[in-house]
């Protein structure tokens, strides 16, 4: 990968869990990184700074510039991008939880949405035109064929946090339709897992989640009693749901990966699939997971939870052939690393902070 003359990256949500193993990957290729989170899900420690990011310049030995900067807050964002000259922005802040937003709608679609409006308001305003955009499999629904080709329709979604990463889709087609200077990846990602080797970051595991390996790791840890598995009459190998789970660190590198393509050649706007192409049960990361930390996850079988899938998958030859990345790491690996990170920090970033603020 080259970084050409690209100097600087933009790294909205940059507090986050993949935000954070991003940035990662970024100072290694040798990027600068100038990084906001508005920090309502972070811990700040007693000088002020993220417990994330102090962590990532604890691994890379570099240093990370950050704002606290919420994207709702225009003027603000404005005053922080015209800082420096900005090369190429991720855009990773969002809020996700499928249930919550559900509940509260429009709070997901302001936040989500005039968070993203504000930011290519701002970006254009400044002349920076590039954009990697954090979008997800769930903008297909249900799949129609399997693996899931970019080319896959979008929309027909169940959930209103998968709606605001396809509406965000739907307006950078019309953007980069209408202006020609635009230059933009949309990432959809599958199911990310796994933390970074060094178990200094990873996927706070002292939020309420509802995501399968989190949860599978808050059992082995002795936290929870057991895990439910949501169906056992899907009709796939073991009746249990199939996912493509990728390591983050794998999906850190696809966004390298990505901002390499924008620097090479003028796209206007291309998607691409960020997953490994291997669907893996339930069942099959219950026992990778026990087999490989030795831990015991006992699990009961219960109804389909509402809105599942059956299967889903990727096909990942576009991002291969274009992007020139594959995904490396292996469904071991991914559970080795998560509970090397939970293990080690069983109250995720608070377990070093007297004083977190994490709310939960
Ligand atoms: C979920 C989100 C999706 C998001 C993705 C990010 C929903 C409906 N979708 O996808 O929008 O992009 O996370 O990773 O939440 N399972 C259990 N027991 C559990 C938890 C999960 O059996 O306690 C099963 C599920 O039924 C599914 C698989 O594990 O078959 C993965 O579930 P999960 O980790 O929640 O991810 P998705 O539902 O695929």
């Amino acid at each position: 990968m080259t970084t050409g003359d690209w100097k600087t990256i933009f790294v909205t949500g940059g507090a986050g869990y993949i935000g954070s193993h991003c940035i990662v990957e970024l100072l290694e290729s040798g990027y600068n990184v100038v990084a906001i989170d508005n920090f309502t899900n972070s811990v700040i420690e007693e000088d002020g700074k993220s417990a994330a990011l102090k962590r990532v310049e604890k691994i890379t030995g570099k240093k990370v510039t950050f704002h606290n900067c919420d994207l709702l807050d225009k003027e603000r964002l404005e005053e922080v991008f015209s800082k420096q000259k900005i090369d190429c922005v991720i855009h990773f802040a969002a809020i996700k939880a499928v249930g919550e937003s559900m509940q509260i709608p429009l709070h997901y679609y302001r936040n989500n949405m005039i968070g993203a409006i504000n930011l290519l308001e701002v970006m254009k305003a400044a002349g920076c035109f590039q954009l990697v955009f954090s979008s997800s499999c769930v903008v297909y629904g249900e799949p129609k064929s399997l693996p899931i080709t970019e080319d896959h329709p979008t929309g027909n979604i169940t959930n209103v946090y998968g709606r605001t990463k396809y509406f965000i889709e739907e307006m950078l087609n019309d953007i980069t339709a209408a202006e020609k200077n635009w230059n933009i990846i949309s990432l959809r990602y599958f199911n990310p897992v796994g933390a970074h080797p060094s178990g200094l970051i990873g996927e706070d595991p002292t939020k309420k989640y509802t995501n399968l390996m989190p949860y599978i790791s808050q059992v082995a840890m002795g936290f929870k009693p057991e895990l439910s598995i949501f169906g056992g009459d899907y009709p796939t190998k073991d009746g249990t749901g199939i996912r493509d789970y990728i390591h983050v660190v794998d999906l850190a590198t696809g966004h390298v990966a990505a901002l390499s393509a924008l620097y090479r050649k003028h796209l206007r706007l291309r998607v691409y699939n960020l997953g490994t192409g291997k669907g893996v049960s339930v069942l099959e990361l219950v026992r990778t997971f026990e087999k490989v930390t030795g831990a015991s996850v006992p699990y009961v079988i219960k109804n389909r939870r509402e809105g599942d899938i059956s299967a889903m998958y990727a096909d990942t030859r576009l991002a291969e052939e274009e992007l020139g990345w594959k995904a490396k790491l292996t469904v071991e690996q991914m559970c080795r690393d998560f509970w090397r990170w939970q293990s080690t920090n069983p109250h995720g970033y608070r377990s070093s902070v007297k004083n977190g603020n994490s709310e939960k």
